[in-house]
């Protein structure tokens, strides 16, 4: 059996990796195991950012390490709050973040975001990125109850609900994480990327 080291401190994305992947064998570790320092977040992509949290946890310990990155970047804010998401307007909660969001679109045009997510895998073998993108645009109010973050006031392309009000299997088909984990996974399955 192969040990996995998750590079994060969040229960609910070590969760969901140990549900993915103790199907396919694997042994899943994480943080709350060993004595490890958060890297400092200083790269300028969330591929970058998600290698950098990767790295750390396979230098420290030599085990295979996954980290994950994800965010938001909205055009008419120039790809804000992006690599920042998480931070962003930090001490509020997201029904403000959502309405500052939407007050400082009130006049765009331009909708146009997008979700990203990137997973660092480092193996044996190396380094190793997988990313995935949602397309889609900004809402003018906010919508729906499913999901979280900002959820309520991105609309997938192609649709007309926001992703807050998708089911979370309809949004697990088409969001930035789910086509990430499904490269992830094929990798790990050792099928073609
Ligand atoms: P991190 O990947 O844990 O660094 O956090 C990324 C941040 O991006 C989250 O805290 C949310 O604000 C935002 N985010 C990432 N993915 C989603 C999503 O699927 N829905 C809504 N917000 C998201």
């Amino acid at each position: 059996m192969k040990d996995i080291m998750i590079a994060t401190s969040n229960p609910n994305k070590v969760r969901e990796y140990r549900e993915m992947l103790e199907k396919l064998g694997y042994r899943i570790h994480d943080l709350s195991e060993i004595e490890h320092e958060d890297p400092e977040e200083n790269g300028k992509t969330f591929a970058e950012n998600a290698l950098i949290k990767a790295r750390s946890v396979w230098n420290h310990t030599g085990m295979m390490a996954i980290a994950d990155d994800s965010g938001l970047s909205i055009d008419h804010l120039k790809g804000q709050p992006g690599i920042h998401s998480a931070r962003y307007l930090a001490g509020h909660d997201y029904t403000y973040k959502n309405k500052m969001i939407l007050k400082r679109l009130k006049n765009a045009e331009d909708r146009g975001a997008r979700f990203t997510c990137a997973i660092a895998l480092i193996d044996e073998l190396g380094e190793h990125v997988f990313e995935g993108v949602m397309e889609g645009h900004i809402s003018r109010e906010i919508r729906g109850t499913n999901g979280f973050g900002y959820d309520p006031i991105f609309i997938p392309e192609g649709y007309e609900q926001t992703s807050a009000e998708l089911t979370p299997d309809q949004k697990n088909t088409i969001s930035h994480r789910g086509q990430a984990t499904r490269k992830l996974l094929a990798y790990l399955n050792g099928e073609e990327q």
